[in-house]
């Protein structure tokens, strides 16, 4: 086996409160235990606290401002099996985890769709500033039609334009954050100055988009600007990530597609954006079952995966597609297929796939199951070998953790595959510095 001498990261994957990735966690018996509810923040404060006792870097949600409605012309598929529904503010809901931990990264998603530049430049200044450096935007353009009719539209802008718009969203993000200089604020009481007028700016941006006066009428946080987050598919999305993010967060099934993606999107940021490839991490979504040995993880598997509704795996993927499957069957194959969703998913499924996923039910499967992210069932060393020889051939910054269950799966990663990691070398034992950005960049 070929070792990776590197250390990686690890972030903890988290979506709506009741299904993550996979869409038979809220069935599963081991979900929600000890008088646990997805609805209250004590389940999610202890999991922040766990994964912050394990060193990980972030814990992440994603987020949606709506309710597919793609399958069927209907919400009835994405109500009936919770496919990212409900969906909470997960600013909100991470607040509540920032407000017990110290030092785990604390990572929201918001769409550039939801609310102006303004609003979200506020939050996440806020968020930064409660949790003392440790927040992180994972920006997303929106793309389905549900979000958008919420919203007040009657269409999702049209995909590059989404992205157009967004890097204009984040101009004036960049400049609100950046509106009060970093001595700004001197609390000189004798003078009777809290700051100091003259190194606080108005923006005065006036663009295609967007207007915005400015200054932000919150202080320079304590990072500067939250940690930029991202994760897209098409060239466009890559081309908005080389750019703008710090940390892109990809989900492929197989190692073949993940280096494609790593090494495409490393150089989009030396050639097109002019940027260190190093100065952004990558990272890739996967879901560890791992037990005692190498038959219980299987029987753990075997038992999660006869629960994951294959017709809900149709809802989720017609809803992230933008287009209702339900005109095919499911021997039908999505070769050829165009969709104004996240065409991307096809590609992922069907280019790299090997003929594992050729027909529409494979991948409503393998949807419903983990959108995309590897099952990885086994000891905690063949756990930890996955994750080594995967950085080994793959090149990337480290993995998010796609937990088929909770608190369980976590535990059951955090006592059983950390200690082999650590053992190895392969993670932290210390958190390096004192900011999400600061862990991130250290290795
Ligand atoms: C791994 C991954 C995670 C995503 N997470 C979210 C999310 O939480 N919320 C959201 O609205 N969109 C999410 N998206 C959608 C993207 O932000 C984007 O709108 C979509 O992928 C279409 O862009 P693309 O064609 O560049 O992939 C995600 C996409 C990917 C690939």
């Amino acid at each position: 086996m070929s070792r990776n001498s590197r250390k990686f990261h690890i972030g903890l994957y988290g979506q709506n409160p009741v299904t993550h990735h996979s869409l038979a966690t809220w069935m599963h018996p081991q979900n929600m235990p000890r008088g646990y509810r997805y609805n209250r923040a004590s389940v999610w404060q202890y999991v922040g606290q766990l994964c912050e006792r394990a060193k990980f870097d972030f814990m992440f949600s994603a987020d949606t401002e709506g309710v597919f409605e793609e399958y069927r012309g209907s919400i009835d598929g994405a109500v009936r099996y919770a496919t990212q529904v409900p969906s909470y503010d997960e600013t909100i809901l991470l607040s509540f985890v920032g407000a017990v931990t110290d030092k785990i990264g604390i990572v929201s998603t918001l769409s550039t769709n939801g609310s102006k530049p303004y609003i979200t430049a506020r939050k996440f200044a806020t968020l930064d500033h409660m949790t003392g450096g440790r927040a992180g935007w994972n920006v997303v353009t929106a793309f389905h039609k549900n979000q958008a009719l919420n919203l007040g539209m009657d269409e999702q802008f049209e995909h590059d334009e989404r992205y157009d718009r967004a890097d204009e969203y984040m101009d004036v993000c960049y400049q609100l954050w950046e509106s009060w200089d970093e001595d700004a604020v001197v609390m000189d009481v004798e003078g009777q100055m809290f700051a100091d007028p003259s190194k606080v700016h108005h923006i005065d941006h006036a663009g295609k988009y967007f207007k915005c006066r400015g200054p932000l009428n919150v202080d320079r946080c304590p990072q500067g600007r939250p940690l930029i987050v991202q994760a897209g598919q098409s060239t466009r999305g890559m081309q908005f990530a080389a750019r703008h993010a710090e940390l892109v967060f990809a989900i492929q099934p197989f190692r073949e597609g993940m280096k494609k993606y790593y090494s495409k999107l490393k150089n989009l940021m030396g050639e097109e954006a002019g940027r260190d490839p190093d100065s952004c991490k990558v990272i890739f979504s996967f879901q560890p079952i791992v037990g005692e040995t190498e038959r219980v993880a299987q029987e753990k598997a075997e038992f999660h995966n006869a629960m994951v509704p294959v017709e809900g795996g149709m809802a989720y993927l017609s809803g992230h597609l933008g287009y209702d499957l339900s005109e095919f069957g499911s021997d039908a194959s999505l070769e050829g297929l165009k969709v104004p969703g996240i065409q991307g998913l096809i590609d992922m499924y069907l280019e790299t796939s090997e003929g594992r996923a050729k027909t529409l039910g494979d991948v409503a499967r393998m949807h419903a199951t983990s959108v995309g992210s590897p099952q990885v069932v086994g000891t905690p060393e063949q756990i930890a070998d996955w994750m080594e020889e995967t950085m080994a051939e793959v090149g990337g910054d480290g993995f998010m953790l796609s937990p088929i269950y909770v608190p369980g799966a976590i535990e059951d990663f955090i006592d059983l595959v950390m200690p082999v990691l650590r053992d190895r070398g392969c993670v932290r034992t210390e958190y390096d510095g004192e900011t999400l950005r600061e862990n991130l960049l250290a290795f």
